[in-house]
């Protein structure tokens, strides 16, 4: 039986943080081996918001690299970069001549976006759904790992599958495959280390709010060190009365591989927050170097990593033309 195809990606926009990595790329290669995996650096994405064009290139190969140093194997993945498959950008055209404005002016992430961003908002941004869109469907994704912010995208995206298979396609032929979102409850929603009621996030001008993947082991310590905490000693779980305590020892769950019964034994030992946050310092330091190392080696052999991009550009321009095709055929274009 063919394996079920999964697909993802991450902006190369600032530092991938943990919560990229727990909330979404640790996820993927748990999955590599089960299914047909799809990971791409989206770069076309990156320029929704104003970019500087000196450094785009550069944060697509740190990404790229960071998804082979986290454990994505070119040997079972296809790993590629999406403005190098041109299919993402006219697949995207398409669907935005069938996706109804009001859809796409509901995306919170878009409203967030926009305030932020005040009067020099570009159109990418409220567009930036609808390319996602694009980017699953031309690969009849089955699943998309991804963490909690984007529930809402993927909604939308198997809206606009369901109504071009109901415009175009038949019951007996559905152009697209509707995908299913994959969110895992842990590592989800990996909050702020500034302030535990808001997401850890690239694009918070405070780097001391989150972990970096790349962060040298003196700044983790640091940042945990200066983490907002609360007045109680003891530490527990999913009490969202205490969302600091709820994320740190969220993180600390992921990071160390215990189990929350193992987690709650040790916890009788520590005197308070102080050696919590030593062993969570070391816990997420170990998790951290061995990724650190493979990037380090990776950035050192450039030509292997763009061995790997070209390979990826190949497999999926495949695939991705094929579905191209199928929507050019169905919407009635002339095809020579
Ligand atoms: P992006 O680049 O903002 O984030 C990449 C992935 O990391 C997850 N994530 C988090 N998970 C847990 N806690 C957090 N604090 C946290 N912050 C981010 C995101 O949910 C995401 O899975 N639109 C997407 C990129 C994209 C995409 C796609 C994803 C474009 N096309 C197709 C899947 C399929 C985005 O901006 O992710």
């Amino acid at each position: 039986m063919a394996k079920k195809r999964v697909l993802s990606g991450v902006q190369p926009t600032g530092s991938l943080h943990i919560g990229n990595y727990l909330g979404s790329i640790a996820n993927w290669v748990k999955l590599q081996a089960e299914y047909d995996g799809f990971f791409c650096v989206v770069d076309l994405h990156a320029v929704t918001v104003p970019h500087d064009p000196t450094a785009l290139a550069a944060h697509t190969q740190a990404v790229a690299a960071l998804y082979l140093a986290c454990g994505l194997d070119p040997a079972q993945s296809t790993i590629f970069v999406q403005s190098h498959v041109s299919a993402h950008s006219e697949l995207a055209w398409l669907l935005n001549c069938v996706t109804p404005l009001t859809w796409v002016e509901r995306m919170i992430q878009f409203k967030e976006k926009a305030i932020k961003q005040g009067e020099n908002v570009g159109i990418g941004l409220l567009d930036y759904p609808v390319l996602m869109a694009a980017d699953i469907l031309l690969y009849q994704a089955d699943v998309v790992p991804v963490g909690e912010d984007q529930k809402q995208h993927l909604e939308l995206t198997r809206d606009i599958a369901i109504r071009v298979n109901g415009l175009y396609g038949s019951e007996a032929n559905p152009i697209f495959r509707v995908p299913a979102p994959m969110i895992r409850p842990q590592g989800a929603r990996v909050m702020s280390l500034t302030d535990g009621r808001s997401k850890m996030s690239k694009s918070d001008p405070a780097d001391a709010s989150r972990i970096n993947l790349l962060d040298s082991p003196e700044a983790i310590a640091q940042k945990i060190k200066r983490c907002k905490t609360d007045m109680e000693r003891t530490l527990e779980f999913d009490n969202p009365d205490r969302p600091e305590c709820q994320n740190l020892m969220g993180l600390y769950e992921l990071v160390s591989g215990k189990t929350r019964g193992e987690i709650l034994a040790e916890a009788q030992t520590w005197r308070g927050w102080g050696d919590f946050k030593a062993v969570l310092t070391e816990a997420t330091i170990a998790a951290l170097t061995p990724i650190q190392a493979r990037y380090r080696e990776l950035m050192a052999d450039p030509g292997y990593l763009t061995g790997v991009l070209a390979d990826g550009r190949e497999k999926a321009g495949a695939i991705a033309g094929q579905t191209l095709h199928t929507v050019r055929q169905s919407l009635g274009f002339w095809v020579l």
